[in-house]
């Protein structure tokens, strides 16, 4: 099958043959081309008024711009239940660590989680995944960690595995079991750690369950140390690392991201600026989640002047979750960036395309438009990419294509 799209006032490429694109790194990201051939599922080339003979569809996109798919690389998009009691509490003045300590929290969800059964966590996972397709997302990451104990992970981890069977789009999993302590271990945290190093990682490797492994590197939470006892465990498993680091204070989480050589370094509200140095010799990305200190009523933001004299990598995802951020937008997410972390729209495009593609081990396939590479494309009725942040919260693409398939349009 062979697709012209054809009359695009933009072609945003996003291209860099590195498989990322630095802050600060100047790229031309928008091409000379105003038509799109797609071959199947791959990208065959990129045209300027194309003679428009030989292809099953011709499509008018009416000056509409393409960009790559978004690709979300931070959620937690498998869960039972809401917690909008907690974001009422917020409003009254309650912080998000003080509900965690007092019965709400990740805790929470993970009572309501364990009871879900299978089926029932799978269908309304799948509507929730309808919800970032809908906005363009063809790939995302999924974490679990509403479980900690083996059943529900193993639950969690299932109905990853069966959302990439049934959607068309890229589904990465992650296993978050150090999310929290679970209650059973309150007294016991180093048994916990002793469960997950030595049963349930190897076993998920084992049962290709999962691609990576995360943890909630945090003060109260898992220390660096710990982090770094459970992540290693990922690693002699072949499960690269992501780290949930430094949201409300330092707790090493950056350190340990740029010891391990994680893929991910997420949250970073409080690093240390001293390891932004390896990260970027790593290439490790350095995920941000603007959405979820708005949602917190944080008021600290990452060292982004730092981040942009050393030339990291950034990604912005949504963290989608039912606590700190119950939000489908990868766009209003990008927005948020732009107002708070004073992120421009030339950062943000690549922190939601070929940025996380690279986290995600997906660059050679997806990230970007190029000759060869997988049809992940969007295309938007604007004029221009810097109006994909500045009409906020319109965030529906006119088509979605998923590997040369229209998936919404
Ligand atoms: O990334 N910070 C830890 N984990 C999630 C929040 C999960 C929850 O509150 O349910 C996050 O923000
Ligand atoms: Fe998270």
């Amino acid at each position: 099958m062979k697709i012209l799209l054809r009359n695009l006032s933009e072609i945003v490429q996003c291209h860099k043959d590195r498989g990322f694109i630095p802050l600060g790194c100047d790229t031309k990201l928008v091409s000379e081309y105003n038509a799109i051939a797609i071959e199947n599922d791959k990208i065959l080339s990129l045209l300027k008024d194309p003679n428009e003979t030989g292809y099953e569809r011709v499509i008018d996109c009416r000056h509409g711009i393409a960009v790559p798919g978004f690709i979300d690389s931070h959620t937690h998009l498998v869960f039972h239940g809401t917690r909008e009691d907690e974001f009422e509490m917020r409003a009254k003045g309650r912080t998000y660590k003080d509900i965690g300590l007092n019965g709400g929290g990740i805790k929470k969800s993970v009572r309501m989680t364990r009871e879900a059964g299978e089926e029932e966590l799978f269908s309304e996972s799948k509507k929730m995944l309808e919800k970032f397709i809908l906005r363009g997302v063809t790939s995302i990451e999924i974490k679990s960690g509403y479980g900690l104990d083996k059943d529900t992970e193993i639950k969690q981890l299932k109905v990853i595995r069966r959302l990439k069977e049934e959607f068309r789009i890229n589904i990465k999993a992650t296993y978050l079991g150090a999310h929290e302590i679970p209650t059973e271990y309150k007294d016991d945290k180093d048994g916990y750690i002793k469960f997950m190093t030595d049963e349930m990682i190897p076993f998920i490797a084992k049962e290709k369950l999962s691609d990576y492994v995360d943890v909630f590197c945090e003060k109260g939470v898992y220390t660096g140390e710990e982090a770094e006892r459970i992540l290693e465990a990922g690693l002699k498993n072949g499960l690269k690392s992501r780290v949930h680091a430094d949201e409300i204070e330092f707790s090493n989480g950056s350190t340990v991201a740029a010891k391990l050589k994680a893929k991910s370094v997420d949250h970073f509200n409080n690093p240390d600026i001293k390891d932004l140095q390896v990260l970027k010799k790593n290439n490790t990305v350095i995920t941000l989640l603007p959405a979820t200190n708005f949602f917190l009523h944080l008021k600290m933001k990452p060292p982004i002047d730092e981040m942009r004299r050393i030339g990291n990598i950034i990604a912005i995802s949504t963290d989608f979750n039912p606590g700190s951020s119950p939000l489908f937008s990868i766009l209003l997410s990008a927005t948020i960036g732009m107002i708070n972390y004073n992120l421009l729209p030339d950062e943000l495009i690549s922190a939601i395309t070929i940025n996380p593609a690279h986290s995600l081990d997906l660059s050679d396939r997806t990230g970007s438009i190029k000759e060869g590479k997988d049809a992940d494309i969007l295309v938007f009725d604007r004029e221009n990419y810097k109006q994909l942040f500045y009409f906020v919260g319109d965030d529906i693409p006119k088509m979605v294509f998923s590997k040369g398939k229209i998936i919404y349009g």
